[in-house]
């Protein structure tokens, strides 16, 4: 016997195709007699693919309720389109001075809110900077942290050791560029798979960026430093507690358009048996 009311089948128009069971990333739905049932009282991650996936409309769940569902539009985008699309997607460091407007951002994040997170957790928090000042003291802060790496003989020494001599002395701002705004996203400091969430929830804004007028790139060297937990930058930032930072990036409106699209490395792939 079910012992829960996560989902409502429709018997009348349910056809027992077993879709719904099959397709739970949970497989926490099984087929009965009278078509699917669910018989744990946990583990739902709330995806709404039993739903989604139903032919008939017999399914519904009352964590993703069918009549909050959108109807999937005919696909208008060709593969060429497609592709173009992908490969135009650039990184954009030369912004106008003025920050994004409060609307523009919320239109952007908004859009992440549909990329995939482990386990469907969608656990991303968003900070929004553009005070002048702070951003400067996040450029110089995480420079601080470089030259500390530098210090302690990490890895990344060399490498870091260039990216300061940019910074300091030639005085280019190759940390921030000097973008009117950036974007942190945290997330629970038990989340494991916080920082590959926020890299897709990112990829996601980066795509949509240019439909709305706006530019992005990715801000390494700070996420670094924040993924590092620096304190004086979480500080700055301001993170929440019990959550830690795992993101970073720049936005701004772009002052200047590609016209080519670089070729990159050759695929690099092998079939095994
Ligand atoms: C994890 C990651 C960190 C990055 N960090 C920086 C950065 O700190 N500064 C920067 O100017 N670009 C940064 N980028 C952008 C890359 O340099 C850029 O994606 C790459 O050169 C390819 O160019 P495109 O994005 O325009 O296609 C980063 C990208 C990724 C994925
Ligand atoms: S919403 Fe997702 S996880 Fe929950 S029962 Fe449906 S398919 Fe399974
Ligand atoms: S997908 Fe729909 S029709 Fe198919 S078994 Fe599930 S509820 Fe029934």
């Amino acid at each position: 016997m079910p012992v829960m009311d996560l989902i409502k089948v429709n018997r009348n128009k349910c056809v027992k195709c077993g879709l719904c069971v099959a397709d739970c990333p949970a497989c926490i739905l099984d087929m009965g007699e009278n078509g699917p049932e669910c018989n744990v009282d946990r583990g739902c991650m709330s995806c709404g693919h039993c739903v989604a996936i139903c032919p008939t409309g017999a399914m519904d769940n009352k964590y993703t309720p069918r009549e909050e569902m959108t109807p999937v539009p005919p696909s208008i985008i060709s593969e060429q389109q497609a592709y173009d699309f992908l490969r135009s997607r650039r990184s954009v460091r030369l912004f106008k001075p003025q920050p994004p407007k409060q609307e523009d951002v919320l239109k952007l994040l908004d859009i992440c809110r549909y990329a995939p997170t482990a386990g469907n957790s969608q656990s991303m928090y968003f900070t929004v900077i553009s005070n002048p000042d702070t951003l400067a003291a996040i450029r110089r802060t995480t420079a601080d942290w470089m030259a500390e790496e530098v210090e302690k003989e990490t890895v990344n020494k060399r490498y870091f050791k260039a990216v300061l001599h940019t910074f300091h002395e030639k005085k280019v701002d190759i940390i921030g560029r000097n973008a009117p705004m950036l974007i942190f996203v945290s997330t629970r400091r038990l989340n494991v798979t916080g920082v590959s969430n926020s890299e897709q929830c990112l990829a996601y804004a980066e795509l949509f960026a240019p439909a709305i007028g706006l530019g992005t790139t990715i801000a390494g060297f700070i996420q670094a430093c924040g993924i590092a937990g620096y304190k004086p930058l979480l500080d700055l930032v301001g993170i929440p507690p019990k959550q830690k930072l795992v993101g970073c990036m720049m936005v701004g409106y772009p002052r200047v358009k590609y016209k080519l699209m670089p070729e990159r490395q050759h695929l690099k792939c092998e079939f095994r048996e």
